[in-house]
């Protein structure tokens, strides 16, 4: 999406929405893995090895870290307190790049609620106080490194120190993608038998087709079981990402946990830092500088939606069956977040769009219309592949672990579209 929109001044546009009063704060560094090792206590009469050592061979059928529920312990909680246990436990460290974001920090606070204990290094490229602040008022275990997705160094360090990797920040930020699999392949050969998890978010942009916004007699779709990357159309967006992480999660040596998760159009206002969904940022961005709503071609193209609740608590339950080894990873561990209900064609939502607009006395023209070419053509094929296509999906991986979205079936994308409006002029 980012890249996308390069050239129509995401930047500028996001710059806008994070920019706080707080300036030149000291970000405290998060601390390093052996750090934060050391600090853990250690029972009694056993150095953390031995005792460590002990209950693998002894009890532990799975690597330790694996483990992030008291109750899946139920031989050594016999033998040794909750507390020395849950210590020696060693909740997995987390990476996270997108943490402020609008599908990022929805997750966050699921994260937080489920998983307080775990430690997360969030990346951040604006860490002003009043961020970091809204990032630990979400979760009480977070500490915040500085850098963009462009500070590879700093990316791979903190990857090489994590046991699981969530980049919520870019489907096609290549560069890093790359420092976050460099950094894993170091967690890798530094903790052997432990492999970390790198859960990546895509889009379903990889099935899009290229109808250019004309209706479509048959549109195929996709299924998530039996998915296949390079039977995607291969100019598609963020298989340039998509295909590297899948390659580092099939090959047996240094070995990498992947999942990768295929959002389709999230919708919905949030509850973390980031309320509202990229896409109607930027077509709100657009819409006023062009003065009417608008389609890639006649708009007659659609896929499926998610709330954005959904969308967080499908990441959080494929984290729980990873930590439990239960989900499907690698060449299997593909998984479409997307909802079944009733698909919006582009025309129709950005109908309601900038007629809410217009009522507002925001835009003079109501309804929608093509855009003009000196908004569709800079974007050119990127444009064209995600919002002038169709991305049909089923996302049965998902469907299998339990998961059901049942806010998106409370909430309809067009119903939603009203406060989010709201939310999103608020913000700019
Ligand atoms: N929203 C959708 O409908 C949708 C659908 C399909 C796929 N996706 C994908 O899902 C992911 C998240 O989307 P979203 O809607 O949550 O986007 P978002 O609200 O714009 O969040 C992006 C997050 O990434 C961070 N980020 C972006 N560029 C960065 C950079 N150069 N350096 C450091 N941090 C950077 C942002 O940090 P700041 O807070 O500093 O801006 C923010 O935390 C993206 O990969 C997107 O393509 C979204």
């Amino acid at each position: 999406m980012e890249r996308m929109f390069e050239g129509y001044c995401l930047q500028t546009l996001l710059h806008t929405l994070v920019e706080t009063a707080t300036t030149g704060d000291k970000l405290q560094p998060p601390p390093s893995r052996a750090e934060e090792d050391s600090r853990r206590p250690r029972p009694r009469g056993h150095s953390s090895g031995n005792f460590r050592d002990h209950l693998l061979r002894e009890f532990n059928p799975k690597p330790l870290d694996q483990y992030h529920d008291l109750d899946d312990y139920p031989v050594v909680t016999d033998m040794y307190s909750n507390r020395a246990l849950s210590l020696l436990m060693m909740p997995p460290r987390i990476f996270m790049l997108g943490a402020t974001g609008y599908l990022g920090s929805e997750f966050l606070v699921l994260l937080a609620h489920t998983f307080p204990g775990y430690p997360v290094v969030a990346l951040l490229r604006e860490p002003t106080s009043q961020r970091i602040a809204a990032l630990s008022a979400i979760h009480p275990n977070i500490t915040a490194v500085e850098g963009t997705l462009d500070s590879g160094d700093v990316i791979q360090r903190q990857a090489a120190e994590a046991d699981i990797v969530i980049n919520a920040a870019s489907s096609d930020h290549s560069p890093s993608v790359k420092a976050i699999l460099q950094g894993l392949e170091k967690s890798s050969l530094a903790r052997p038998g432990q492999p970390p998890l790198y859960i990546h978010v895509s889009g379903c942009g990889i099935v899009s087709d290229d109808a250019r916004g004309e209706p479509v007699e048959h549109v195929q779709e996709w299924s998530d079981i039996g998915l296949d990357l390079n039977k995607c159309p291969p100019t598609n967006m963020h298989l340039e990402c998509d295909i590297p992480i899948t390659k580092a999660g099939t090959r047996t040596d240094v070995p990498i946990r992947t999942i990768i998760l295929y959002p389709g159009q999230i919708y919905g206002v949030g509850e973390g830092i980031q309320k509202t969904t990229l896409w109607l940022r930027i077509f709100l961005d657009m819409t006023k500088k062009v003065g009417h709503a608008g389609t890639w071609g006649p708009g007659a193209n659609s896929m499926n939606n998610i709330h954005v609740r959904d969308a967080a608590e499908g990441m959080l339950v494929v984290l729980k069956a990873a930590l439990e080894g239960k989900a499907d990873e690698g060449a299997e561990g593909h998984y479409f977040l997307t909802s079944m209900e009733r698909k919006v064609s582009y025309r129709e939502w950005t109908q309601v769009f900038g007629d809410i607009l217009h009522t507002k006395g925001i835009i003079k023209e109501a309804g929608t219309r093509p855009m003009p070419p000196e908004v569709v053509e800079p974007l050119g094929h990127y444009g064209w592949s995600l919002l002038g296509g169709n991305q049909f999906t089923k996302p049965e991986r998902l469907a299998r672990l339990g998961w059901v979205p049942k806010h998106s079936a409370e909430l309809s994308l067009l119903d939603s579209l009203p406060a989010a409006i709201d939310v999103a002029l608020e913000e700019f």
